[in-house]
């Protein structure tokens, strides 16, 4: 018997967003490390990220996000097919999609995480591309999200100014119109090193001739320049890339809504790709780095507050540990 292959498109609904109560001022932060308002605003544009404590957790906020993009998709939870999370701090290391799962109330989904880092939500979306385009799911609820809050060292002047937690959401449902133009994602594991949250390992010796190794947490580790520099180099050539294989052109774009990483890293790579400045979400000052959540926070501000309207094209662009990076091209409904 010949199988019919068929093919849907994918369009994107809805958005949400949820980040912690509780903001934290770069002149709060350097009450407890020696660093300034300035040099973290003129190094990074961050003034303000947002801080779980220690009743958040990542499923809880991710449901808020995930609950606001199926009412903006106006789509029911029991009528999602899957659930994907993309984070590097679960609560749980088994995974949180099926916490969140449980929480919004969507029996008939499948509920998963996945992990790339502050590409995870690019990664993400390109993952459940995949499952609508080959028509074996019709709604899916993809998050962004994490609390990297809980993995910095709050005495590392170095890292702990940059990162914030939170979680935003997006509603993608198969369509006949596909609303993804073009993606392109890469990895390149000889430059791990250049940015971990890596397990430590304690000897434990359970008898004579067993020894096993207790597992923790080390906080993160970064060479800010070569990340640095590894952004401004490969970002805007993956979405030149991504562009390319769609068929446009930067002048085809109406926003890039990229990985919050650094102020500087958004205009430079603006700059590389000649595209303006007020093209590019920036919430940045208001959220620090939140990884996999970044790009869905600043998506759904933007979508919220009237800047990205209906039909407009989108680049999404993600990098980060691993190393890896990615972009994607998505019309907004
Ligand atoms: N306050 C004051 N001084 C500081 C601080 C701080 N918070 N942090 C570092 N310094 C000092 C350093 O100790 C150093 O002083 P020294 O010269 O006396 O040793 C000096 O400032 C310069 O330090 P650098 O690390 O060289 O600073 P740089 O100009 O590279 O800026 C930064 C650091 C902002 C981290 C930059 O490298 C950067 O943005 N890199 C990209 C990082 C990034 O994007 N990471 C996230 C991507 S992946 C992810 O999201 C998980």
């Amino acid at each position: 018997m010949e199988r019919i292959l068929e093919r849907f498109g994918l369009a994107m609904t809805g958005c949400g967003a949820a980040a912690p109560t509780r903001s934290v001022s770069n002149e709060e932060v350097s009450l407890f490390v020696e660093t300034s308002d300035e040099w973290i605003a003129t190094r990074t544009g961050i003034r303000n990220r947002c801080l779980a404590s220690p009743e958040d957790s990542l499923a809880q906020l991710g449901a808020t996000a995930a609950l606001q993009a199926l009412e903006m998709a106006g789509l029911a939870p029991e009528e999602v097919d899957l659930i994907l999370l993309a984070t590097s701090t679960p609560d749980d290391l088994f995974g949180t999609a099926g916490v969140i799962q449980a929480a919004i109330g969507a029996p008939q989904a499948v509920a998963f995480d996945l992990t790339a880092a502050c590409s995870g939500f690019v990664f993400g979306l390109v993952t459940a591309a995949q499952y609508i385009r080959t028509g074996t799911f019709k709604n899916v609820v993809l998050i962004g999200g994490d609390l990297l809050s809980r993995w910095v060292n709050w005495d590392d002047r170095r890292t702990c100014v940059l990162f914030g937690d939170g979680a935003g959401a997006v509603v993608l449902q198969a369509s006949d119109v596909d609303s993804l133009l073009g993606f392109q994602l890469r990895s390149d594991g000889t430059q791990n090193s250049c940015l971990n949250l890596k397990v430590k390992l304690e000897s434990h010796e359970i008898s004579e001739d067993l020894t096993i190794a207790h597992g923790s947490f080390s906080p993160i580790t970064m060479n800010g320049q070569e990340v640095y520099k590894f952004a401004v180099r490969k970002v805007p050539e993956i979405i030149e890339k991504a562009l390319f294989h769609a068929q446009l052109t930067t002048e085809d774009i109406d926003w890039i809504v990229m990985h919050q990483a650094n102020q500087r890293i958004l205009d430079s790579v603006a700059d590389r790709l000649k595209v303006p400045n007020d093209k590019v979400v920036s919430n940045l000052a208001t959220y620090g780095n939140t990884s996999a959540a970044s790009i869905p926070l600043a998506l759904n501000e933007a979508v919220r507050d009237g800047r990205i309207k209906p039909g407009e094209t989108m680049v999404l662009a993600g990098f980060g540990a691993g190393l890896t990076w990615g972009s994607a091209i998505v019309k907004w409904k």
